[in-house]
Protein backbone atom coordinates (compact mmCIF):
# COMPACT_ATOMS: atom_id res chain seq x y z
CA UNK A 1 0.00 0.00 0.00
CA UNK A 2 1.19 3.58 -0.96
CA UNK A 3 2.40 5.58 1.70
CA UNK A 4 0.26 7.87 1.58
CA UNK A 5 -2.74 5.86 2.40
CA UNK A 6 -0.58 4.47 5.28
CA UNK A 7 -0.44 8.01 6.37
CA UNK A 8 -3.78 9.00 5.55
CA UNK A 9 -5.46 5.65 8.42
CA UNK A 10 -3.21 6.38 10.66
CA UNK A 11 -4.34 10.11 10.51
CA UNK A 12 -7.90 9.11 10.98
CA UNK A 13 -7.07 7.38 14.32
CA UNK A 14 -4.80 9.96 15.86
CA UNK A 15 -7.39 12.40 14.65
CA UNK A 16 -10.16 10.73 16.05
CA UNK A 17 -7.65 9.68 19.38
CA UNK A 18 -7.40 12.92 19.90
CA UNK A 19 -11.04 13.16 20.71
CA UNK A 20 -10.34 11.22 23.69
CA UNK A 21 -7.82 14.38 25.20
CA UNK A 22 -4.30 14.74 23.62
CA UNK A 23 -2.86 18.33 23.87
CA UNK A 24 -4.93 21.31 22.12
CA UNK A 25 -1.96 22.07 19.78
CA UNK A 26 -1.70 18.20 18.57
CA UNK A 27 -6.01 17.69 19.07
CA UNK A 28 -6.15 21.08 16.37
CA UNK A 29 -3.38 20.00 13.83
CA UNK A 30 -4.71 15.69 14.24
CA UNK A 31 -8.33 16.39 13.62
CA UNK A 32 -7.56 18.77 10.73
CA UNK A 33 -5.13 16.28 9.28
CA UNK A 34 -8.06 13.09 10.63
CA UNK A 35 -10.75 15.82 8.40
CA UNK A 36 -8.36 15.67 5.46
CA UNK A 37 -8.16 12.28 5.32
CA UNK A 38 -11.79 11.18 6.14
CA UNK A 39 -12.19 13.98 3.30
CA UNK A 40 -9.80 12.50 0.55
CA UNK A 41 -10.62 9.05 1.89
CA UNK A 42 -13.60 6.51 0.93
CA UNK A 43 -15.92 7.52 3.99
CA UNK A 44 -14.94 4.68 5.96
CA UNK A 45 -16.58 4.58 9.33
CA UNK A 46 -14.86 3.62 12.28
CA UNK A 47 -16.90 0.28 12.67
CA UNK A 48 -16.67 -0.67 9.11
CA UNK A 49 -12.37 -0.02 9.83
CA UNK A 50 -12.86 -1.94 12.70
CA UNK A 51 -15.14 -5.02 11.07
CA UNK A 52 -12.03 -4.62 8.55
CA UNK A 53 -9.51 -5.41 10.87
CA UNK A 54 -11.44 -8.99 11.92
CA UNK A 55 -10.10 -12.29 10.34
CA UNK A 56 -12.40 -15.01 8.78
CA UNK A 57 -11.84 -18.73 11.22
CA UNK A 58 -10.52 -19.76 14.34
CA UNK A 59 -7.47 -20.83 13.13
CA UNK A 60 -4.54 -19.61 15.66
CA UNK A 61 -1.48 -17.86 14.75
CA UNK A 62 0.60 -20.49 14.62
CA UNK A 63 -1.74 -22.56 12.14
CA UNK A 64 -1.65 -19.27 9.86
CA UNK A 65 2.07 -18.73 10.32
CA UNK A 66 2.62 -22.62 9.54
CA UNK A 67 0.73 -22.15 6.14
CA UNK A 68 1.96 -19.63 4.94
CA UNK A 69 5.98 -20.94 5.76
CA UNK A 70 6.59 -18.64 8.48
CA UNK A 71 6.38 -19.13 12.27
CA UNK A 72 4.64 -17.12 14.95
CA UNK A 73 5.76 -17.38 18.60
CA UNK A 74 6.22 -15.15 21.47
CA UNK A 75 8.50 -15.06 24.40
CA UNK A 76 7.50 -15.95 27.71
CA UNK A 77 8.56 -16.18 31.56
CA UNK A 78 9.14 -19.62 33.11
CA UNK A 79 7.53 -18.02 36.24
CA UNK A 80 4.02 -16.95 34.45
CA UNK A 81 3.95 -19.86 32.37
CA UNK A 82 4.60 -22.60 35.89
CA UNK A 83 1.87 -20.40 37.84
CA UNK A 84 -0.64 -19.76 35.05
CA UNK A 85 -2.17 -22.96 33.34
CA UNK A 86 -4.55 -20.57 31.23
CA UNK A 87 -1.62 -18.38 29.96
CA UNK A 88 0.19 -21.77 29.21
CA UNK A 89 -2.69 -23.01 27.21
CA UNK A 90 -2.80 -19.79 25.21
CA UNK A 91 1.08 -19.93 24.53
CA UNK A 92 0.81 -24.10 23.43
CA UNK A 93 -2.76 -22.54 21.17
CA UNK A 94 -0.69 -20.00 19.66
CA UNK A 95 2.48 -19.82 19.51
CA UNK A 96 4.60 -22.48 16.84
CA UNK A 97 8.12 -20.87 18.73
CA UNK A 98 8.81 -19.99 22.38
CA UNK A 99 11.33 -17.86 23.39
CA UNK A 100 12.91 -17.51 27.23
CA UNK A 101 12.36 -13.83 28.30
CA UNK A 102 14.85 -14.43 31.19
CA UNK A 103 15.93 -17.65 31.42
CA UNK A 104 18.84 -17.75 29.08
CA UNK A 105 19.90 -14.72 30.30
CA UNK A 106 23.51 -14.35 31.97
CA UNK A 107 20.82 -12.71 34.94
CA UNK A 108 17.33 -11.81 34.36
CA UNK A 109 13.94 -11.63 36.25
CA UNK A 110 14.22 -14.76 38.40
CA UNK A 111 16.79 -16.38 36.64
CA UNK A 112 20.19 -17.53 37.28
CA UNK A 113 21.51 -18.77 34.63
CA UNK A 114 25.18 -18.20 35.87
CA UNK A 115 24.82 -18.01 39.53
CA UNK A 116 28.75 -17.18 39.88
CA UNK A 117 31.87 -17.34 37.42
CA UNK A 118 32.45 -20.88 38.22
CA UNK A 119 28.75 -22.45 37.54
CA UNK A 120 25.80 -22.44 35.27
CA UNK A 121 21.83 -23.17 36.47
CA UNK A 122 20.10 -24.58 33.51
CA UNK A 123 16.79 -25.69 35.75
CA UNK A 124 14.86 -22.99 34.80
CA UNK A 125 15.60 -22.98 31.15
CA UNK A 126 15.50 -26.63 30.93
CA UNK A 127 11.80 -26.19 32.01
CA UNK A 128 11.14 -23.74 29.18
CA UNK A 129 12.59 -26.07 26.33
CA UNK A 130 10.57 -29.08 27.89
CA UNK A 131 7.60 -27.25 28.03
CA UNK A 132 8.17 -25.84 24.32
CA UNK A 133 8.98 -29.84 23.01
CA UNK A 134 5.94 -31.03 25.37
CA UNK A 135 3.71 -28.94 23.04
CA UNK A 136 5.69 -29.32 19.93
CA UNK A 137 7.11 -26.04 19.75
CA UNK A 138 10.52 -24.77 18.56
CA UNK A 139 12.13 -22.86 21.22
CA UNK A 140 15.16 -19.85 20.31
CA UNK A 141 17.68 -18.93 22.78
CA UNK A 142 18.65 -15.23 24.11
CA UNK A 143 20.78 -14.02 24.27
CA UNK A 144 24.32 -15.24 25.00
CA UNK A 145 26.29 -11.82 24.86
CA UNK A 146 24.50 -8.37 25.52
CA UNK A 147 25.74 -5.36 27.90
CA UNK A 148 22.69 -5.54 29.67
CA UNK A 149 21.68 -8.73 32.05
CA UNK A 150 24.78 -9.56 33.39
CA UNK A 151 25.47 -10.97 36.81
CA UNK A 152 26.36 -8.77 39.60
CA UNK A 153 29.72 -10.76 39.72
CA UNK A 154 30.80 -10.02 36.03
CA UNK A 155 32.15 -6.53 36.87
CA UNK A 156 34.29 -7.16 39.86
CA UNK A 157 35.46 -10.73 38.32
CA UNK A 158 35.84 -10.33 34.72
CA UNK A 159 38.81 -8.39 33.14
CA UNK A 160 40.66 -8.34 30.37
CA UNK A 161 43.01 -11.07 31.17
CA UNK A 162 40.13 -13.62 31.09
CA UNK A 163 37.30 -12.00 29.58
CA UNK A 164 37.90 -14.17 26.10
CA UNK A 165 37.87 -17.59 28.52
CA UNK A 166 34.61 -16.04 29.95
CA UNK A 167 32.92 -15.53 26.68
CA UNK A 168 33.91 -18.33 24.92
CA UNK A 169 33.22 -20.84 27.96
CA UNK A 170 29.84 -19.40 28.59
CA UNK A 171 28.76 -19.98 24.86
CA UNK A 172 30.88 -23.50 24.78
CA UNK A 173 28.78 -24.86 27.49
CA UNK A 174 25.04 -22.37 27.40
CA UNK A 175 25.07 -23.33 23.32
CA UNK A 176 26.35 -26.63 24.15
CA UNK A 177 23.94 -27.58 26.61
CA UNK A 178 21.26 -26.73 23.72
CA UNK A 179 23.18 -28.42 20.49
CA UNK A 180 20.72 -29.19 18.24
CA UNK A 181 18.06 -28.43 20.55
CA UNK A 182 17.15 -24.69 19.09
CA UNK A 183 16.20 -23.29 16.34
CA UNK A 184 18.44 -20.08 16.20
CA UNK A 185 20.34 -17.88 18.95
CA UNK A 186 20.25 -14.61 19.29
CA UNK A 187 24.21 -14.48 19.87
CA UNK A 188 25.29 -10.90 19.86
CA UNK A 189 22.61 -8.31 20.97
CA UNK A 190 22.26 -4.71 20.63
CA UNK A 191 25.63 -4.10 19.97
CA UNK A 192 24.81 -0.91 17.66
CA UNK A 193 25.16 2.80 18.82
CA UNK A 194 25.92 5.47 16.78
CA UNK A 195 25.36 8.04 19.84
CA UNK A 196 28.58 6.55 20.97
CA UNK A 197 30.42 8.23 17.95
CA UNK A 198 32.74 4.96 16.71
CA UNK A 199 33.20 4.74 13.37
CA UNK A 200 32.32 1.19 12.96
CA UNK A 201 28.92 2.59 15.02
CA UNK A 202 29.55 -0.15 18.10
CA UNK A 203 27.81 0.48 21.49
CA UNK A 204 30.91 1.26 24.01
CA UNK A 205 30.19 -2.12 26.55
CA UNK A 206 32.15 -3.73 28.69
CA UNK A 207 32.33 -6.74 25.96
CA UNK A 208 33.93 -3.97 23.86
CA UNK A 209 36.12 -2.51 26.02
CA UNK A 210 36.94 -5.91 27.52
CA UNK A 211 37.76 -7.83 24.17
CA UNK A 212 37.68 -4.77 21.46
CA UNK A 213 35.73 -5.15 18.07
CA UNK A 214 36.98 -8.72 17.50
CA UNK A 215 34.10 -10.33 20.26
CA UNK A 216 31.48 -10.47 18.16
CA UNK A 217 33.13 -12.55 15.36
CA UNK A 218 34.73 -14.17 18.57
CA UNK A 219 31.27 -14.89 19.96
CA UNK A 220 29.54 -16.29 16.99
CA UNK A 221 32.67 -18.45 16.19
CA UNK A 222 32.45 -19.87 19.69
CA UNK A 223 28.34 -20.27 19.23
CA UNK A 224 28.70 -22.13 15.68
CA UNK A 225 31.42 -24.79 17.29
CA UNK A 226 29.05 -25.50 20.19
CA UNK A 227 25.69 -25.89 18.10
CA UNK A 228 26.45 -26.17 14.35
CA UNK A 229 22.81 -26.81 14.03
CA UNK A 230 21.38 -23.62 15.10
CA UNK A 231 20.04 -20.61 12.84
CA UNK A 232 23.07 -17.83 14.21
CA UNK A 233 21.49 -14.26 14.79
CA UNK A 234 22.75 -10.76 15.11
CA UNK A 235 19.32 -8.62 16.67
CA UNK A 236 18.99 -4.89 17.20
CA UNK A 237 16.26 -2.18 17.84
CA UNK A 238 15.19 0.98 16.95
CA UNK A 239 15.10 0.47 13.18
CA UNK A 240 11.56 0.90 11.88
CA UNK A 241 10.76 4.66 11.31
CA UNK A 242 11.35 7.44 9.01
CA UNK A 243 13.18 9.09 11.49
CA UNK A 244 17.14 10.53 11.74
CA UNK A 245 17.92 8.22 14.79
CA UNK A 246 16.64 5.02 12.86
CA UNK A 247 18.28 6.11 9.86
CA UNK A 248 21.56 6.08 11.43
CA UNK A 249 20.97 3.12 13.34
CA UNK A 250 20.15 1.28 9.85
CA UNK A 251 22.90 2.13 8.39
CA UNK A 252 25.24 1.31 11.49
CA UNK A 253 23.67 -2.32 11.39
CA UNK A 254 24.19 -3.06 7.56
CA UNK A 255 27.32 -1.61 8.12
CA UNK A 256 28.35 -4.00 10.71
CA UNK A 257 26.93 -7.08 9.12
CA UNK A 258 28.42 -5.78 5.76
CA UNK A 259 31.63 -6.54 7.61
CA UNK A 260 30.98 -9.65 9.67
CA UNK A 261 30.01 -11.45 6.16
CA UNK A 262 33.05 -9.84 4.60
CA UNK A 263 35.20 -11.64 7.16
CA UNK A 264 33.40 -14.71 7.11
CA UNK A 265 31.92 -15.11 10.59
CA UNK A 266 28.83 -17.39 10.76
CA UNK A 267 26.06 -15.27 11.09
CA UNK A 268 22.95 -16.58 9.56
CA UNK A 269 20.41 -14.55 10.36
CA UNK A 270 19.26 -10.71 11.38
CA UNK A 271 17.12 -9.85 14.77
CA UNK A 272 15.09 -6.70 14.39
CA UNK A 273 13.39 -6.33 17.40
CA UNK A 274 10.43 -3.69 16.31
CA UNK A 275 9.23 -2.31 19.30
CA UNK A 276 7.13 -0.43 17.93
CA UNK A 277 5.92 2.87 19.36
CA UNK A 278 1.88 3.35 18.79
CA UNK A 279 2.34 7.47 18.39
CA UNK A 280 5.00 7.33 15.70
CA UNK A 281 3.36 8.62 12.44
CA UNK A 282 6.88 8.87 10.26
CA UNK A 283 6.27 5.96 9.40
CA UNK A 284 8.05 4.87 5.53
CA UNK A 285 7.23 1.43 4.42
CA UNK A 286 9.39 2.01 1.67
CA UNK A 287 12.35 3.07 3.78
CA UNK A 288 11.76 -0.35 5.67
CA UNK A 289 11.34 -1.93 2.76
CA UNK A 290 14.45 -1.21 1.37
CA UNK A 291 16.61 -1.86 4.94
CA UNK A 292 15.28 -5.37 4.87
CA UNK A 293 16.08 -6.15 1.04
CA UNK A 294 19.62 -5.25 1.86
CA UNK A 295 19.85 -6.99 4.61
CA UNK A 296 18.32 -10.09 3.11
CA UNK A 297 20.83 -9.08 -0.28
CA UNK A 298 23.86 -10.15 2.38
CA UNK A 299 22.21 -13.70 2.14
CA UNK A 300 20.99 -13.82 5.74
CA UNK A 301 17.36 -14.21 7.42
CA UNK A 302 15.30 -12.15 8.99
CA UNK A 303 13.54 -12.81 12.05
CA UNK A 304 11.45 -10.26 13.73
CA UNK A 305 12.19 -10.98 16.98
CA UNK A 306 10.20 -8.89 19.85
CA UNK A 307 7.47 -7.24 18.44
CA UNK A 308 5.02 -5.07 20.33
CA UNK A 309 3.61 -1.54 20.61
CA UNK A 310 4.43 0.44 23.11
CA UNK A 311 1.33 2.53 23.65
CA UNK A 312 2.45 4.75 26.60
CA UNK A 313 1.74 7.87 24.15
CA UNK A 314 -1.21 7.01 23.21
CA UNK A 315 -4.66 7.77 24.47
CA UNK A 316 -5.88 6.07 27.41
CA UNK A 317 -9.31 4.58 25.98
CA UNK A 318 -8.87 1.23 25.13
CA UNK A 319 -11.09 1.61 22.51
CA UNK A 320 -9.29 3.93 20.69
CA UNK A 321 -5.54 3.23 21.90
CA UNK A 322 -6.30 -0.49 20.53
CA UNK A 323 -7.37 0.27 17.05
CA UNK A 324 -4.18 2.26 17.08
CA UNK A 325 -2.54 -0.08 18.50
CA UNK A 326 -3.40 -2.64 15.75
CA UNK A 327 -2.70 0.02 12.86
CA UNK A 328 0.75 -0.19 13.99
CA UNK A 329 1.18 -3.66 13.94
CA UNK A 330 -0.69 -4.03 10.44
CA UNK A 331 0.89 -1.26 9.27
CA UNK A 332 4.45 -2.93 10.23
CA UNK A 333 4.09 -6.73 9.51
CA UNK A 334 2.14 -5.71 6.25
CA UNK A 335 5.77 -4.11 4.74
CA UNK A 336 7.77 -6.63 6.64
CA UNK A 337 6.00 -9.91 5.49
CA UNK A 338 6.64 -9.10 1.91
CA UNK A 339 10.24 -9.22 2.17
CA UNK A 340 10.38 -13.28 2.03
CA UNK A 341 13.84 -13.63 4.22
CA UNK A 342 11.57 -12.65 6.84
CA UNK A 343 10.78 -16.08 7.94
CA UNK A 344 9.64 -15.74 12.13
CA UNK A 345 7.73 -13.50 14.02
CA UNK A 346 8.36 -13.19 18.09
CA UNK A 347 5.84 -10.46 19.99
CA UNK A 348 7.36 -9.97 23.37
CA UNK A 349 5.25 -11.56 25.10
CA UNK A 350 1.49 -13.27 24.12
CA UNK A 351 -0.93 -11.29 26.85
CA UNK A 352 -0.59 -7.68 28.24
CA UNK A 353 -0.97 -10.00 31.60
CA UNK A 354 2.70 -9.81 31.31
CA UNK A 355 4.50 -7.17 29.43
CA UNK A 356 7.83 -5.68 30.21
CA UNK A 357 6.11 -2.83 29.22
CA UNK A 358 4.53 -2.01 32.24
CA UNK A 359 7.32 -1.45 33.65
CA UNK A 360 9.99 -0.38 31.26
CA UNK A 361 7.29 2.11 29.49
CA UNK A 362 4.95 2.79 31.90
CA UNK A 363 1.78 5.18 31.13
CA UNK A 364 2.22 8.48 32.78
CA UNK A 365 -2.17 8.36 34.16
CA UNK A 366 -1.01 4.55 35.21
CA UNK A 367 -3.44 3.23 33.27
CA UNK A 368 -2.16 -0.22 32.48
CA UNK A 369 -0.30 -1.18 28.95
CA UNK A 370 -2.23 -2.92 25.93
CA UNK A 371 0.78 -3.88 23.87
CA UNK A 372 0.39 -7.34 22.98
CA UNK A 373 -2.27 -9.70 20.98
CA UNK A 374 -4.08 -10.83 23.75
CA UNK A 375 -6.02 -8.91 26.46
CA UNK A 376 -5.20 -9.35 30.55
CA UNK A 377 -8.13 -11.71 30.27
CA UNK A 378 -6.38 -13.81 27.31
CA UNK A 379 -8.96 -12.58 24.73
CA UNK A 380 -8.11 -12.23 21.13
CA UNK A 381 -7.66 -7.96 21.07
CA UNK A 382 -8.04 -5.90 17.22
CA UNK A 383 -4.20 -6.52 17.52
CA UNK A 384 -4.34 -10.43 17.21
CA UNK A 385 -7.20 -9.77 14.54
CA UNK A 386 -4.19 -7.09 12.29
CA UNK A 387 -1.94 -9.75 13.18
CA UNK A 388 -3.94 -12.56 12.16
CA UNK A 389 -4.59 -10.36 8.63
CA UNK A 390 -0.42 -9.62 7.92
CA UNK A 391 0.31 -13.06 8.03
CA UNK A 392 -3.06 -14.43 6.15
CA UNK A 393 -1.98 -11.87 3.26
CA UNK A 394 1.74 -12.10 3.69
CA UNK A 395 3.10 -14.16 0.04
CA UNK A 396 3.67 -17.89 0.85
CA UNK A 397 7.43 -18.38 1.98
C1 LIG B 1 13.78 -7.37 28.81
C2 LIG B 1 12.77 -8.21 29.59
O1 LIG B 1 11.53 -8.23 28.91
C3 LIG B 1 12.63 -7.67 31.00
O2 LIG B 1 11.72 -8.46 31.75
C4 LIG B 1 13.99 -7.64 31.66
O3 LIG B 1 13.88 -7.06 32.95
C5 LIG B 1 14.98 -6.80 30.83
O4 LIG B 1 15.05 -7.32 29.48
N1 LIG B 1 15.51 -5.91 24.26
C6 LIG B 1 15.91 -7.18 24.51
C7 LIG B 1 15.29 -7.98 25.57
O5 LIG B 1 16.70 -7.74 23.73
O6 LIG B 1 16.18 -8.94 26.14
C8 LIG B 1 14.73 -7.09 26.67
O7 LIG B 1 13.97 -7.93 27.54
C9 LIG B 1 13.85 -6.01 26.06
C10 LIG B 1 14.64 -5.14 25.12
Amino acid sequence: MPQHQFTRRRALWLGLAALTGLGTSTVARTITTAQTALRNSPAASLDKLARQTQVTGEQSLRQRAKAKGLIYGAAARRANLFTDPALAKAYQAECGILVPEWELKWSSGDARLRPTLQTFDFSRSDWMLRFAQSHDMQMRGHVLVWHLGLPDWFEEQVNRQNAEQVLVRHIQTVAGHYAGKLHSWDVVNEAIEPNNRRADGLRITSWLQLLGPDYLDLAFRAAAAADPQAKLTYNDYGLEYDRPDHDARRRAVLKLLEQLKAQGTPIHAFGLQAHLEGHETRFNPNKLRRFLADVASLGLEIYITELDVIDNRLPRHPTNRDRLIAQAYEDFLTVALDEPAVKLIVTWGLSDRYTWLSDFHPRSDRAAVRPLLLDANLNRKLAWHAVARAIDQAPSR
